[in-house]
């Protein structure tokens, strides 16, 4: 199993990391465009491998995708994040013409790969990415739903004051601070409604936290975050590698799901080998619903700015 990480900034290289740590892949590439980088936390990385018990080959490649060949899964972390105060809608003039020619780089050499979207505008890149290189829509999945619900349950273990391992829950929608759909009245404390031990103030105030997740880290430590994005990814390679068929909420090509046609945006799927092998339809209540038509709106604003 070969799998590419494009751009070796935090979250490529935690993504690695995190790869390489579970030992499931025989080998992750790690590319990026500055001279020596990835090679640098190639090195830095393979020598955890000793100490941290794992096989997984990485190499560090500076921009040649001819190293990529043949990849089962790429992962697209590349363009610039945001800094403090700036929204993930923003960066879409820098990063689409990465994600372009990123995209078509890496199908030209492994025509047959899944590929991981993570670069930010998350959903609109999912979209050009479909555009760019009109791959089958089950092989390109937008990370952020992972990574959101990941937010909400941490946010709900702490209202809860539960361990983590205690809580289920889902974001779906647009990955941006007020595209986000937590479903709450879905929440459970091992199959407890989460409403059974919060108010529903409470609940409001554990949705708003999850929402602005990532621009609260962004403030926090001046860029965004790595840690969680790249767990997040690593879950998503991991269901593909092993063929698990788990559920995340990942961001999909809609063709009348949800009500949607012509949008990428965060619903649950299950992930195996062939990348999404399935929607899953989930009854929304009306709230849900427009909350749901809200952020596709959102998103399209968004897929709008791109000269397709
Ligand atoms: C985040 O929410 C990077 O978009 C990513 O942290």
């Amino acid at each position: 199993m070969k799998v590419t990480v494009v751009g070796a900034g935090a979250v490529g290289a935690s993504c690695a990391e995190y790869i390489a740590i579970k030992n499931f892949a025989s080998e992750v590439v790690l590319l990026d465009i500055k001279e020596g980088y990835a090679e640098g936390k190639a090195m830095d990385l393979m020598q955890c491998a000793s100490l941290n018990g794992f096989d997984t080959k990485i190499t560090g490649i500076t921009n040649d995708y001819s190293k990529t060949a043949n990849s089962d899964i790429c992962v697209i972390t590349s363009g610039i994040p945001r800094k403090p105060g700036m929204t993930r809608e923003e960066l879409i003039g820098i990063n689409a013409g990465i994600v372009k020619s990123v995209t078509t780089s890496l199908v030209e050499h492994s025509p047959n790969t899944v590929l991981i979207v993570v670069s930010n505008p998350m959903d609109t890149m999912t979209y050009l990415t479909h555009k760019a290189t009109k791959l089958p829509k089950n092989r390109i999945i937008g990370m952020g739903g992972a990574l959101d619900s990941a937010r909400f349950k941490y946010r709900l273990a702490e209202a809860l004051e539960a361990p983590i391992s205690d809580v289920d829950g889902m974001v779906i929608g647009g990955h941006s601070d007020t595209g986000m759909v937590p479903l709450i009245a879905h929440a459970t404390r091992n199959s407890v409604k989460v409403s059974e031990f919060l108010s529903q103030e409470r609940l409001q105030q554990v949705a708003e936290d999850t929402k602005v997740g990532g621009a609260t880290l962004t403030k926090l430590l001046g860029t965004s975050a790595w840690y969680a994005p790249g767990a997040a990814v690593s879950a998503l390679v991991q269901a593909i590698a092993c063929d698990q068929k788990k559920m995340f909420p990942c961001s999909t090509m809609l063709e009348g799901d949800y009500n949607l046609n012509d949008i990428c945006i965060g619903v649950p799927v299950i992930i195996g080998r062939n990348g999404i092998e399935r929607i899953v339809d989930i009854e929304l209540s009306d709230a849900e619903k427009a909350h749901m038509q809200a952020s596709a709106e959102g998103v399209r604003k968004t897929n709008d700015l791109l000269e397709l």
